[in-house]
């Protein structure tokens, strides 16, 4: 009778979290700021100029773009978004305290692998997990997903080793409690002959106001500096950072095939991804969901969330560059836009997953992002959304499987089953 009454109540609270979530995909002021979601409100805005270099001259092949604008765009991101980082530690190092065990009935095999940061191996520390298909004949492509929780909480195997994440009093706690993202399917991925790994974010950098005195930006504070300079990196970067040392590793790894390697994450992690696979050329591929404002969405467009929502000091100040939020109050001066991240990514294979009603993400944003970058995929022969192309509908896949691929479902923030068979669909064509 208890256990009923208990799993009712879960039940409950469970169902009311979920509208609470829903509700709060539309919120209506943040932080003291209004959200606007109607379209005849978003305002008149002009992009800046994708295909025109800093002196005035127009991009027109591949080789211009790559050689002049290219790193023009990337400086600019750097400094003005996501902040920049530091290079390859020379004290990085690997401990694989799971060399290769069968999983899942032999189907794969799984390694687990300590990824050091820093020489004092105390701390700073990021735990890899990696699942290869047992039957693997060359090195297995592999998608590499940043998650939100330590991997034993997202993943049904008895033998991974039990992570630490951070609680909500920034506090490190065993991650011995269930979470509410649900399991996920690795077999989906290994039967389509695909890889898979995954970190917790918060072995990086932890997710909070305050996590600077934690994470791994502390250690590369200078003498005399108590915080990042003003183009210095934030958390998001940081978390990026911490996926180019998982490719550090792929890249000693015999079994792995470090040149075919995607890269998926969802909401901040979306931000995260996009902006690693940018700074980073060895992923071959990306597969940003959900990432919205400060991701793949257009910050020119007022709907939903803008910089100005994140850039209050109570929300998500410390997951970007501080020279960022100067464009809160004047996002029209900016001199990069969210068409340009998406742009960075060409000629390499970008899927934006969106969800029609995550409206606080503004998946039309995304879209528009999407047509505004896909000249610079075509410079390359490479497909993504034309010019003409129409906002699909939710469930619609018509512009999923490009190059510069979109897909939008049907629902909210978040990733749903049927969505990781098309990346399934989508890695099996472009990896
Ligand atoms: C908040 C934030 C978003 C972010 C999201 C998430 O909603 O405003 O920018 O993408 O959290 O990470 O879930």
């Amino acid at each position: 009778m208890k256990i009923k009454l208990l799993a009712a109540l879960l039940l409950i609270t469970s169902a009311s979290a979920f509208a609470q979530q829903q509700a709060a995909n539309r919120p209506t002021m943040v932080a003291g700021f209004p959200v606007n979601y109607s379209e005849d409100s978003v305002g008149n805005y002009t992009l800046p100029e994708l295909l025109k270099t800093s002196d005035g001259k127009p991009v027109t092949t591949a080789k211009q773009w790559t050689e002049k604008r290219r790193p023009e765009l990337l400086r600019l991101a750097e400094e003005n978004q996501f902040g920049k980082m530091p290079p390859k530690p020379k004290d990085l190092a690997f401990h694989a305290f799971d060399k290769g065990t069968p999983a899942f009935n032999g189907k794969a095999i799984r390694k687990q692998v300590t990824v050091y940061f820093t020489k004092d191996t105390s701390d700073h520390k990021m735990n890899v997990l990696i699942y290869l298909p047992a039957n693997a004949k060359k090195p297995a492509p592999l998608l590499m997903n940043i998650s939100f929780a330590a991997y034993n909480q997202i993943i049904e195997d008895n033998g991974l080793r039990v992570g630490e994440i951070w609680n909500k009093e920034g506090k490190k706690v065993k991650a011995d409690k269930p979470t509410p993202f649900g399991k996920l399917n690795v077999e989906q991925f290994i039967d389509a002959g695909i890889g898979f790994a995954t970190v917790y974010y918060g072995d990086i950098e932890p997710d909070f106001k305050d996590g600077l005195a934690y994470g791994i930006r502390k250690t590369y504070l200078k003498a005399g500096q108590n915080e990042p300079a003003a183009d210095e990196w934030g958390a998001i970067a940081a978390w990026g950072w911490g996926l180019s040392r998982a490719m550090d590793y792929f890249e000693t790894d015999k079994q792995i095939d470090s040149k075919r390697v995607a890269l998926q994450g969802a909401s901040r992690l979306g931000k995260t991804v996009l902006w690693a696979g940018i700074h980073d050329p060895r992923f071959k591929m990306v597969i940003a969901s959900i990432s919205g404002e400060g991701g793949a969405a257009l910050a020119r467009r007022n709907y939903g969330e803008t910089i100005r929502h994140i850039s209050d000091p109570s929300r998500y100040l410390y997951q970007f560059a501080p020279n960022y939020h100067g464009w809160a109050d004047k996002v029209n001066a900016m001199p990069i836009d969210a068409h340009m991240l998406v742009a960075l990514m060409a000629p390499r294979p970008l899927l934006l997953q969106t969800g029609s009603t995550d409206y606080w993400s503004d998946p039309k944003g995304e879209f528009l992002s999407a047509v505004a970058a896909a000249p610079v995929y075509r410079l390359f022969g490479e497909t993504g959304p034309a010019a003409s192309a129409t906002m699909p509908a939710a469930g619609d896949t018509s512009l999923l499987m490009n190059h510069l691929g979109y897909y939008m479902h049907e629902g909210g923030h978040t990733v749903l089953p049927e969505d990781w068979k098309l990346f399934i669909s989508y890695m099996t064509k472009f990896l």
